[in-house]
């Protein structure tokens, strides 16, 4: 029995033909020991029948928002926060649109607004769909939120088409559920995180930087907030909206990203250095624009601090967790860094590949400790966090007994 055991989870199911899978779900869900209660939409009702559901939950069903005899008996705000999960399966191309912006026009999409719980998607839909840029636009949002996407299934389609968009069976959808980390797992811990890149100034209109959009760190973040840790984000300049429950504190250069995490890190339990810190600054910051009258223009620079550095070696260091960004070599790096910035955990990644790391939606790591390693393959974002922050978690607690 994993982290289902005693889960209250909200299955909500939208009008897909896969929705004759749910009663199914249901089933594997309460076999983990968790409590399920399922929310409909309209068009859902065209492909599961709500008694069945209702028979195999054990619960009655709900699907109106406006219905005043469901509304007594558990309102929406309540059900919202009798969540300790949300799961749609299968989210259609159209309430992921919903979700995406917001949208609040029936119980479900209200339901996700309403809830504190983390939120998972099991989209299903035909291939060309799934492949649209306005869908994949609308998962990439979601999944900036902290909303786990559980990819779908290749394969023969109901349509006759093939390829991605079958909703992957009930038995894996539990299995990775029952997989997460389970709730509360860092209650009253403090996580501190950095993300993004830094901006070292030039002149008043210049600076240099990095391609880290911060997506990866603010999605460690999320996942550390989800388990119950109170978090805070010391964040340089990136065009994200601030993660829920998450306390940020917005820094441009690397001193002030220093300043702000040795602040933060004397009472901190664990911290996690996502962030492309600039490894060197310009020896001086120019008080008028430079203009260019010469051919070449030589710049110096000088080394920054090393922020992970500085918090490993504190007197009563918390479980310190760096990244290595590398182009090659990436495991010897890797493995040398966590032995010379003496960390407890790193995340190898490597950053020559095109379709994971710097400013792209999915990533895949390599963890190593002092004497294990795990691999994480490519998926979102959100999801690798969530298997990160699993293993540090794991590995916070073992060292601390
Ligand atoms: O932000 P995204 O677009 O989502 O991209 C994510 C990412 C690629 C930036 C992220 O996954 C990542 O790999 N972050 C580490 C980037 C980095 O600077 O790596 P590094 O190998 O140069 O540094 C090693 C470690 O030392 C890092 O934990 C870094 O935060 C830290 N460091 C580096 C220099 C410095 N002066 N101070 C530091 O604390």
């Amino acid at each position: 029995m994993g982290s289902l055991l005693n889960t209250n989870i909200l299955l909500g199911v939208t009008g897909g033909i896969a929705a004759y899978k749910t009663p199914d779900l249901v089933r594997k869900l309460k076999a983990k020991g968790a409590n399920v209660r399922v929310v409909l939409t309209q068009s859902a009702k065209e492909f599961v029948s709500p008694l069945s559901l209702q028979a195999v939950s054990g619960n009655s069903v709900s699907d109106d928002l406006l219905d005043p005899a469901a509304e007594a008996a558990m309102g929406h705000i309540e059900l919202a926060k009798w969540a300790d999960l949300l799961i749609i399966a299968p989210a259609t191309a159209n309430t992921i649109a919903k979700l995406a912006h917001g949208l609040a026009d029936d119980l479900l999409t209200t339901l996700v607004l309403a809830t504190t719980a983390p939120v998972h998607i099991a989209p299903a839909m035909n291939q060309q769909m799934w492949h649209a840029t306005a869908t994949q636009d609308n998962l990439a949002i979601l999944g900036r939120r902290g909303v786990t996407i559980i990819a779908p299934d290749q394969g023969e389609q109901a349509c006759g088409d093939v390829g991605p968009g079958r909703m992957p069976e009930p038995q894996d959808i539990a299995d990775r559920l029952d997989e997460l980390p389970a709730q509360g797992l860092l209650q009253g811990v403090k996580v501190v995180i950095t993300a993004g890149p830094t901006r070292e100034h030039i002149d008043p209109v210049r600076y240099m930087s990095n391609h880290s959009s911060g997506k990866m760190g603010y999605a460690v973040a999320s996942a550390a907030q989800q388990m119950g840790a109170s978090v805070v984000l010391v964040s340089g300049p990136v065009n994200l909206p601030p993660p829920s429950g998450v306390t940020v504190q917005k820094v441009t250069t690397a001193e002030e990203m220093l300043a702000a995490v040795m602040a933060e890190t004397q009472d901190c339990d664990i911290f996690i250095g996502c962030a492309a810190v600039a490894d060197y600054r310009p020896s001086q910051v120019v008080d008028q624009k430079i203009k260019k009258s010469n051919t070449e223009l030589t710049l110096t620079f000088v080394k920054n601090p090393d922020i992970l550095t500085s918090v490993a070696a504190l007197p009563r260091p918390p479980f310190t967790v760096g990244f290595a960004a590398e182009t090659q070599n990436v495991a010897q790096y890797a493995k040398d860094k966590l032995a010379r910035k003496k960390l407890d955990l790193i995340a190898a990644n490597d950053v020559s590949r095109q379709d994971i790391g710097f400013n792209s939606e999915q990533n895949a790591l390599t963890l190593y400790w002092a004497n294990g390693e795990k691999q994480l393959d490519k998926a979102s974002k959100s999801q690798i966090a969530m298997q990160l922050m699993a293993s540090i978690t794991q590995q916070y607690h073992q060292k601390k007994q």
